[in-house]
């Protein structure tokens, strides 16, 4: 009898360790296309291997929102959120709050991401996050189209793409009335700063605020890159291009109903899923030149922890498995997520599922950053000023000249004394 007590007593104890070491972490992930399913996918892969529990916290769509949304967390120093998708202009505004990943993950792993994305991520020398997967714009386009209308290639300057969408878009409206010829995000958030960007450095209108914090916007090609894009409006983009964000323009164009999108490369893996209207129809081009350059806005998340967690630990674990290199793989395949690893882009796999990968490798590493390096915690307030200003100029409100004017003041009254 006694025997059979000690025997129990030792199976409790066994149980009570192994569960005093599994742990609960919480994973607050992206929902913008596949990256709901792709997260929760990775993770359980993680916590089977560990026997861990990963509880996924469901982020909403927008950039903005989803910022809000962790600041408030953040700043009640919450430990309910372990590890936290981090967009890649964010680590400026948010790094007090997250764990210092040098010294943490290996060297050698951290010298596998591309070296602007761990720049990107480093403050005062601190590793804030580490990068997950890295966007650039692309300019997608309908083959079938350009070839139905005699063009043989995609556009190189944005008077081409105008021309080309106006003339797919008057033929194809004769028996479609819902079809558009450049479809983009134009809604006043993040999105729209981006999209924006783009414009702006095509034309050699500069990045808003440059690389030594010096406030540069207030220039006639900016102004000029922002009337132009106002020229699309209600011509070869619908009225409701104004409030379209990711997820609305992927939608109109995967349901064939859109020559062009501007879109980031997530929106290739669903445009060839089975459901779409366009699957084998799409091509994807660097976005047109407006006289100076092609230009991608670098766009991307990382996987940062929480300062706050009480599982550190182990939520950095999850973050070295999510980004490293079968994650990140699977992610690449399945969702045409970009990787942050180098070594992705040689792989036979990922480029044989996304070819322009290779064929545009190129935009990838020569994408602009958004001006977060420079305003630091105030790049949020910069960025709403402009994409609120380029709003006003997409619906008539104001002209290019006189909204760059305006801005180069309000940017201004940002900075202060200094960023
Ligand atoms: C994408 C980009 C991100 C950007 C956002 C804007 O998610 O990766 O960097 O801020 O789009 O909507």
């Amino acid at each position: 009898m006694k025997k059979a007590i000690a025997f129990i007593s030792l199976t409790a104890a066994i149980v009570a360790s192994s569960q005093a070491s599994a742990v609960t972490i919480t994973l607050a992930c992206g929902a913008v296309g596949q990256e709901l399913q792709l997260c929760r996918e990775g993770a359980a892969r993680w916590a089977k291997k560990t026997g861990n529990t990963v509880k996924i916290f469901e982020s909403p769509n927008l950039t903005n929102d989803r910022l809000g949304l962790y600041q408030q967390q953040l700043a009640a120093k919450s430990s309910d959120i372990d590890v936290y998708q981090l967009d890649v202009v964010w680590p400026g505004l948010l790094s007090q709050h997250f764990v210092d990943l040098k010294g943490k993950v290996p060297t050698n792993e951290i010298n596998a991401h591309f070296k602007g994305i761990i720049d990107a991520n480093t403050v005062n020398g601190k590793l804030v996050a580490i990068p997950w997967f890295t966007d650039a714009g692309l300019l997608y386009y309908r083959t079938d189209l350009l070839k139905k209308y005699g063009f043989s290639a995609a556009p190189k300057t944005w008077t081409e793409m105008a021309l080309m969408a106006k003339k797919i878009q008057d033929g194809e409206q004769k028996t479609n009335k819902a079809f558009a010829g450049y479809v983009w995000q134009g809604k006043n958030y993040e999105g729209l700063t981006c999209d924006a960007m783009e414009w702006l450095v095509s034309f050699g209108g500069g990045t808003i605020v440059d690389a030594k914090g010096n406030i540069t916007i207030n220039n006639a090609q900016a102004a000029k890159a922002l009337d132009t894009a106002a020229s699309w409006v209600k011509s070869i983009s619908p009225a409701g291009v104004t409030t379209y964000d990711e997820e609305a323009a992927r939608g109109i164009f995967q349901a064939g109903n859109a020559a062009f999108m501007r879109n980031w490369p997530y929106a290739w893996a669903l445009g060839q899923g089975a459901d779409s209207k366009v699957k084998g129809k799409i091509g994807v081009a660097p976005l047109p030149s407006g006289g100076s350059r092609n230009a991608a806005t670098l766009g991307g998340w990382q996987l940062g922890v929480s300062t706050y967690s009480k599982n550190q630990a182990a939520a950095i674990d999850l973050v070295r498995y999510l980004a490293g290199p079968a994650e990140q793989k699977i992610r690449a395949i399945e969702g045409a997520y970009n990787p942050t690893l180098q070594s992705l882009y040689k792989d036979k796999d990922v480029l044989a599922k996304n070819p322009f990968f290779g064929s545009l490798y190129n935009v990838f590493t020569s994408a602009v950053a958004r001006p977060s390096g420079p305003t630091k915690s105030k790049y949020n307030q910069v960025s709403q000023a402009f994409s609120s200003a380029v709003s006003d100029v997409l619906s008539g409100k104001s002209k290019g000249q006189a909204a760059v004017t305006k801005l180069a003041t309000d940017i201004a009254r940002i900075k202060g004394r200094g960023w």
